[in-house]
């Protein structure tokens, strides 16, 4: 099984981790990819957000969530007046997954292996973090996190308690959004993760 194990030091602190990622060969997906994306936000963080993997603009600047589905997620923050600046963000795989189509990257989803060949830089941010609250935004992070059986859309906004953070919330990913087909549907989607992500901010107060 491809696993990050032995790149992750055994100090967690978000510096030594953002030091030692771009050694990562953990899995295939670092070969195609331009750099690893390391997570981003303050140590002190009380909420952390996990999403999938970086995307296109990610993977090319090297930041979480500042691509089309970062601006859907930063639009909630605003509208719940919650803080970015306060938030810890990364994702459950480190490295953009894509096919070429001519000159488009088209995102692909990770398979399950990736995702636990990953889970270790993940498991590892949170020990560094301690955050009170983890919210799973989509699918990867919730099988990362949950298991590989949870059901997002049964079980979305529940607390869930794991071995390695006492509060997970999961709730679908801000893509979803960006992904549907017309307006109510569009503006049902998005009060659906406003929700969810109010209820985890709650959960760390
Ligand atoms: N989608 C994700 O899941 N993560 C990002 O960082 C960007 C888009
Ligand atoms: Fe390592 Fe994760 Fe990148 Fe795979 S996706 S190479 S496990 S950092």
């Amino acid at each position: 099984q491809p696993t990050a194990q032995p790149f992750v030091p055994d100090h967690h602190t978000i510096r030594a981790i953002a030091e030692a990622l771009p050694t990562c060969k953990g899995c295939e997906l670092y070969c195609h990819a331009t750099q690893v994306v390391p997570g981003r936000g303050p140590a002190t963080a009380a909420l952390m957000l996990v999403g999938e993997q970086p995307g296109d603009q990610e993977d090319l600047q090297g930041e979480p969530f500042i691509g089309p589905a970062g601006a859907v997620l930063d639009h909630i923050l605003e509208d719940l007046r919650i803080p970015r600046k306060e938030v810890y963000v990364t994702n459950a795989v480190k490295h953009f997954k894509f096919v070429q189509r001519g000159k488009l990257r088209l995102h692909q989803s990770p398979r399950m292996s990736e995702i636990m060949a990953c889970r270790p830089w993940l498991l590892a941010e949170i020990d560094a973090i301690k955050p009170k609250v983890v919210l799973c935004l989509g699918a990867s992070a919730s099988k990362s996190l949950l298991g590989g059986t949870f059901a997002l859309m049964k079980d979305h906004g529940k607390l869930n308690s794991t071995p390695f953070a006492d509060k997970v919330f999961a709730t679908i990913h801000p893509s979803a959004v960006l992904r549907a087909r017309d307006e109510p549907n569009r503006q049902q989607l998005q009060q659906f993760l406003t929700d969810d992500l109010a209820k985890a901010w709650q959960a760390t107060i």
